[in-house]
């Protein structure tokens, strides 16, 4: 007996998965169903149905750029909460996370005191980054210049300096919490020199340029470099407090209100709370 011809459903099916589209095989049937039942118009189906596909392969890009970027975290600018820090121009971040700023090989430096969000920003722009296909690569000022260091002791100073030049946006986070060495500057210095107009940097610092001399050792190189950072550069300057001391704050509150209030009436709330 002949088969019966596949339905067009199962056709759409075995041609996504032909054309090796598992996230928008996954979600097709579904897809589908609301378009049958009027939920959805040819046009927003369509666009669920790449929408599907587009999330799965940002995921697993993202997947893999975190391996290789060591990113110590995942914060996303959308989880930043732009209330709480009113001296960032929201507009200024939205049009950095549109990441022309790549293209153009500027950079972004994120200046302001522990606890404001310079990490988590920077964070969040090199995940948008890693989410668009880009290679990143996330580093403290102090785990650069170990690395660089390490890598002259074993004279691979060049494959490193080469290695370290190519990612589209590199973070470079707390310049300035650890001083370094005049060597290790020497090498932050040659780091910076080959990405020059050539890729992103995205630094982050609780201390302003101006002792920048003093967190690397060397003034005048401190100024030649400030000099080509600043050439291209977008400066977000945060003044605020920190997001980890308003945490604090709130359980200090909480502890003082408990403290204070007296022990009947806040068992009677607790009871109340329960029912
Ligand atoms: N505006 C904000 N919205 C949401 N989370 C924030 C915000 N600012 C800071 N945080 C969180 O507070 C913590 C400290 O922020 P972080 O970016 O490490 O500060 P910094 O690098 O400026 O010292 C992190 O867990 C971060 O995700
Ligand atoms: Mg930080």
């Amino acid at each position: 007996m002949k088969a019966a011809p596949a339905s067009r459903r199962e056709q759409i099916r075995w041609m996504l998965a032909d054309l090796k589209m598992p996230g928008a095989l996954e979600a097709v049937d579904g897809i589908l169903s609301k378009a049958d039942s009027g939920t959805l118009t040819a046009a927003e189906a369509i666009q669920d149905l790449l929408g599907a596909q587009i999330g799965l392969r940002n995921n697993r890009r993202l997947q893999a750029a975190m391996r290789s970027s060591r990113l110590p975290a995942v914060k996303t600018l959308e989880e930043f909460d732009f209330s709480f820090q009113p001296s960032i121009k929201r507009e200024q971040i939205d049009s950095l996370a549109e990441l022309s700023f790549l293209e153009r090989k500027e950079n972004v430096v994120l200046l302001g005191p522990p606890g404001v969000g310079k990490t988590h920003l920077a964070i969040g722009l090199a995940i948008a980054a890693a989410q668009s296909g880009r290679r990143v690569y996330y580093g403290t000022l102090s785990d650069l210049v170990s690395s660089l260091e390490e890598a002259r002791a074993a004279g691979s100073l060049k494959r490193r300096l080469s290695v370290l030049a190519a990612p589209s946006l590199m973070v470079v986070d707390e310049i300035g919490y650890l001083p370094v060495s005049q060597t290790g500057a020497m090498l932050f210095f040659q780091l910076m020199s080959r990405r020059y107009e050539r890729a992103s940097t995205v630094m982050t610092s609780n201390k302003g340029f101006e002792e920048w001399g003093e967190v690397l050792g060397d003034e005048v190189m401190a100024a030649a470099l400030i000099d080509r950072i600043l050439h291209h550069c977008h400066i977000v300057n945060i003044r605020g407090n920190s997001y980890r001391m308003r945490q604090h704050t709130e359980v200090w509150r909480m502890l003082r209100q408990d403290a204070d209030e007296s022990t009947p009436r806040t068992r009677r709330k607790v009871r109340e709370g329960n029912r």
